[in-house]
């Protein structure tokens, strides 16, 4: 405790907190789940804080981490050794007692970040909101569910004026959905939006296509760089790519469904119901398929999972949208990709026939992490003090 002399020589007990929470605007965390996005975003969020205090004189706390299980709770927000506390100091909670924690403490400005991947957890959003929390998510799940749950949400945080950002939805940590909504917005007529939306489908095919190379050594070595998901049937069945291009069409306000998608299944019919380990085991059964598939291109092309968004977009039931290998031009912006970037070429009335591209590293947690940090600061920087 420090004193303050008041203009009037009275001298009025103060305290270094307290000043700090004067000069900052306070922004209370809240992240669930911490496997390797978020437990990276925890990372740089509490090793930016006092930066940020000094350069945009907002201040913010880590104040709840939870998984599935346990949750750790810091009005003031934790610090570096938020792993071991959680260890030794993570409760068992629900998520009503982690709201009324929140409002027992007088926390406001209030951010709930998912990491999660659990299509469960998204229901939680609307008791969220209903709190007073705006929302960050890297989780797919809840922009992907049927057209009643998508437009419920928006119409709960129109409602209440709060925010809810998904950047990393799409695309990881490349500025693409915001890009999207404010051609969008702005009145730009979006005609077609087409590209190659996966990091792992993306290494496999520049490969594939490239070297002359057996299909399940190129698999092999996707799994070895971690790329892929622990089974890579759920790369290559294609639902995720699917899933990415059902939200960039409904970020045009299309009215669409999953289902509306037209996906190739990349899995050979047989290998599709072993399970995980068989499959594994036995990877070079993949190899006749994929060769054949080679063996039809030209000699001038090479082998993409291509994402495409057509059909009357100016219709909100006008949307066609595929996913599917494609034999492209070798020398096109999608037959140049390279290692694992995405690619996304966005066609407009105004630019024609030159597409605006977003292209680079469109996977992996680093890059995942920054971006869910870049949302968490565009809510904060439109949050009153
Ligand atoms: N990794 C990437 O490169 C990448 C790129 C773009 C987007 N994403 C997206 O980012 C999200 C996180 O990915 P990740 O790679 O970090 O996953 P991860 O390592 O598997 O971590 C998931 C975390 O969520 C927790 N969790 C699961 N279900 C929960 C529930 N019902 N309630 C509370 N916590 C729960 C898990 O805790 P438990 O231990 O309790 O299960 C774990 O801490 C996913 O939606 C993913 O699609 C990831």
């Amino acid at each position: 405790m420090s004193l303050v002399k008041a203009p009037d020589n009275i001298l009025i007990p103060t305290s270094k907190i307290d000043l700090d929470k004067i000069r900052n605007k306070q922004i209370h965390l809240f992240i669930i789940g911490h496997g390797q996005v978020g437990g990276l975003l925890i990372d740089q969020l509490i090793a930016e804080r006092e930066k940020l205090k000094r350069r945009r004189r907002i201040d913010l706390a880590v104040v709840a981490v939870a998984n599935s299980s346990t949750v750790l709770f810091d009005k003031d927000g934790l610090d570096k050794d938020w792993r071991s506390r959680k260890q030794e100091q993570g409760e068992s909670y629900t998520i009503p007692q982690l709201i009324e924690r929140a409002h027992r403490h007088g926390l406001y400005n209030t951010i709930m970040v998912d990491n999660t991947a659990s299509p469960s957890f998204v229901l939680n959003y609307l008791p969220f909101i209903e709190a007073g929390f705006s929302l960050v998510s890297s989780n797919k799940v809840a922009n992907t569910l049927g057209m009643e749950f998508y437009e419920n949400l928006r119409e709960r945080l129109a409602k209440r004026q709060q925010d809810y950002l998904y950047e990393t939805n799409v695309g990881a940590g490349l500025p693409l959905i915001d890009t999207i909504k404010l051609l969008h917005l702005s009145g730009e007529n979006i005609t077609q939006i087409r590209g190659v939306f996966s990091g792992s489908l993306s290494y496999i095919f520049n490969r594939f296509s490239a070297e002359q190379i057996a299909f399940h050594k190129v698999l092999e070595a996707a799994i070895a760089k971690g790329y892929t998901e622990p089974d890579p049937r759920e790369d290559l069945c294609g639902n995720d790519v699917a899933r990415k291009l059902l939200i960039l069409a409904r970020e045009l306000a299309l009215h669409c469904e999953f289902d509306e998608v037209a996906v190739e299944n990349l899995i050979p019919e047989p290998l599709r119901g072993l399970p995980t380990t068989a499959f594994l085991d036995d990877l070079p059964a993949l190899d006749a398929h994929f060769e054949s598939v080679r063996a039809c291109c030209d000699k001038d092309e090479v082998l993409r999972y291509v994402a495409t968004l057509d059909g009357d977009l100016a219709d909100d039931f006008g949307a066609q949208m595929f996913v599917r290998l494609e034999a492209v031009p070798k020398n096109s912006m999608l037959g140049q990709l390279q290692g694992s970037d995405s690619i996304f070429e966005i066609y407009t009335e105004s630019y024609g026939s030159n597409p605006i591209v977003i292209q680079g590293a469109g996977a992996g947690p680093q890059v995942t992490a920054r971006g869910v940090f870049g949302d968490i600061l565009r809510i904060s920087e439109r949050v009153s003090a």
